[in-house]
């Protein structure tokens, strides 16, 4: 019976989607838990790229079934758009096998238009959302004043609903933003339209889940964003608005603790940001700039949802193993570590300077993860090109090295190293 919960150890990007998919090989059930459309998660697989927002990464294994949950915000526009576009590319999309928790709530055209009166009112304090509507909906979802998915049944009760609540938004947007409102009909009449569409796809979410571990199936928990953008646990007000840490599976999903035997944690070689916020291993120089590239490459640090630059910068072992305490991690994998191949020395912080002090954990203030300086370790590079490596005995010595100091670091077992976006570019490590 067990679930499996994968979740990003840095700020997002880490190549979740590219891990679910390689894991998806051996799992019955793929389930989303938490955040909504601002994921985006890349999954090539032969000379196919897949972007996924909203779908579990799993939905490439045709016998895998994909479920979101209710921790979940769906914007049912972005939605349909993405199940067509997979049936478009031959993949089934059927409700047989993709599932909408009734729990989890909509987003709509006016929790967008308030992300943006917010961002914009912010200033130079802006978070630097992906502009989706995901904190406004969370909002509402907490004044338990939110639009939830299995209104969707019922098209008056639901037209009602969304009308009461874009006039609300609409005040908000008016009096207080100075912005113009958005057009209440053609919203109402936009989510009515997606209803027809979607509701085939509403099932109890937690009863399936718990009923396939019952019967010992695998189930593995989909994880969005990463650790440092939780909004209890991550670097708070730069987070997102949900529960990105693996904790949030169980109340994403509805299932209890004792199902789950691993809680993998996908971590990048470096490590990237996309959004404002501090970051203390940011390198704004050329070797930043060499580990984001050009844009030319897909794999290259442009935001899968939004086309952003990456903010980029050295490993930080802080971070792992701030993510490794606080998600429970047993085992750890890496991506991208084909991106470090040529630098002939790598950096990685072991810990942070903050005002004058040597601290080993992550601090739990904003303001001195904000002058956190870090204290790095420097490691010999390799220069040959590790993107045919299959085996780990087979990677360079330095490249060897440098995920055994990771491992130690973060005080975590690497079981499975990435050298590439496709599926076979991985590399198993034996525990
Ligand atoms: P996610 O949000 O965590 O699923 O990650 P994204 O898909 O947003 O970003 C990860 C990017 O890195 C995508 O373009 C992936 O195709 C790419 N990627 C994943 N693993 C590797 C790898 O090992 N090497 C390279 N070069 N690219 C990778
Ligand atoms: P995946 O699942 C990277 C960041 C945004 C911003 C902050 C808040 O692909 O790893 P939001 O729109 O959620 O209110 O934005 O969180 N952010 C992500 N950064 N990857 C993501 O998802 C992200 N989802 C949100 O850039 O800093
Ligand atoms: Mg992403």
């Amino acid at each position: 019976m067990p679930a499996h919960i994968v979740v990003g150890m840095q700020w997002g990007d880490e190549g979740k989607g590219r891990i679910v998919d390689w894991l998806s090989g051996k799992a019955d059930i793929a389930a989303r838990y938490a955040g909504g459309d601002n994921a985006g998660h890349t999954v090539r697989v032969g000379d196919e790229t897949f972007k996924l927002h909203l779908v579990p990464s799993g939905v490439l294994y045709p016998n895998v079934k994909c479920v979101m949950g209710a921790g979940m915000v769906i914007n049912p526009i972005t939605l349909i758009r993405e199940l067509n576009g997979l049936a478009e590319r031959g993949i089934d999309i059927s409700p047989e096998r993709i599932h909408l928790s009734p729990r989890a709530h909509l987003i709509t055209s006016a929790h967008r238009a308030l992300d943006a009166a917010r961002e914009s009112q912010r200033g130079e304090s802006a978070i630097g959302t992906t502009m989706r509507g995901i904190g406004p909906a969370y909002v509402d979802k907490t004044a338990r004043e939110g639009v939830r998915v299995g209104e969707m049944v019922n098209l008056d009760r639901l037209a009602d609903h969304v009308r009461e609540r874009i006039e609300a938004a609409n005040r908000t947007l008016t009096d207080q933003y100075h912005v113009e409102p958005v057009g209440v009909n053609s919203a109402v009449d936009e989510l009515c339209k997606a209803a027809a569409f979607l509701t085939p796809y509403l099932a109890d979410v937690s009863l399936e889940v718990y009923e396939a571990l019952q019967a010992g199936k695998t189930v593995l928990c989909e994880g969005a964003q990463g650790t440092l953008l939780d909004l209890d646990h991550g670097g708070y007000p730069f987070v997102t608005s949900s529960s990105t840490l693996a904790g949030g599976a169980l109340t994403g999903l509805g299932i209890g603790p004792h199902h789950v035997d691993r809680v993998i944690g996908v971590g990048k070689a470096f490590t990237t940001r996309v959004g404002s916020g501090p970051m203390p291993t940011e390198l704004q120089d050329a070797l930043g700039n060499e580990l984001r590239g050009t844009g030319e490459n897909p794999w290259d640090e442009y935001g899968t949802t939004t086309g952003r630059p990456r903010r980029t910068g050295w490993l930080d072992a802080v971070i792992l193993r701030y993510a490794a305490r606080v998600n429970g991690l047993t085992e750890m994998m890496i991506t991208k570590l084909d991106i470090l191949s040529g630098f002939e020395e790598l950096k990685i912080a072991t810990e942070y300077t903050v005002n004058g002090q040597t601290v080993r954990h992550m601090p739990s203030e904003l303001n001195e993860f904000a002058v956190a300086q870090p204290i790095y370790e420097t490691m010999p590079g390799w220069l040959d090109d590790i993107v045919d490596v299959r085996e780990f005995n087979a990677l360079p010595s330095a490249a060897q090295h440098y995920v055994e100091r990771v491992e130690a670091l973060a005080g975590v077992p690497v079981r499975l190293i990435s050298v590439g976006p496709a599926r076979e570019q991985s590399i198993e490590k034996k525990l």
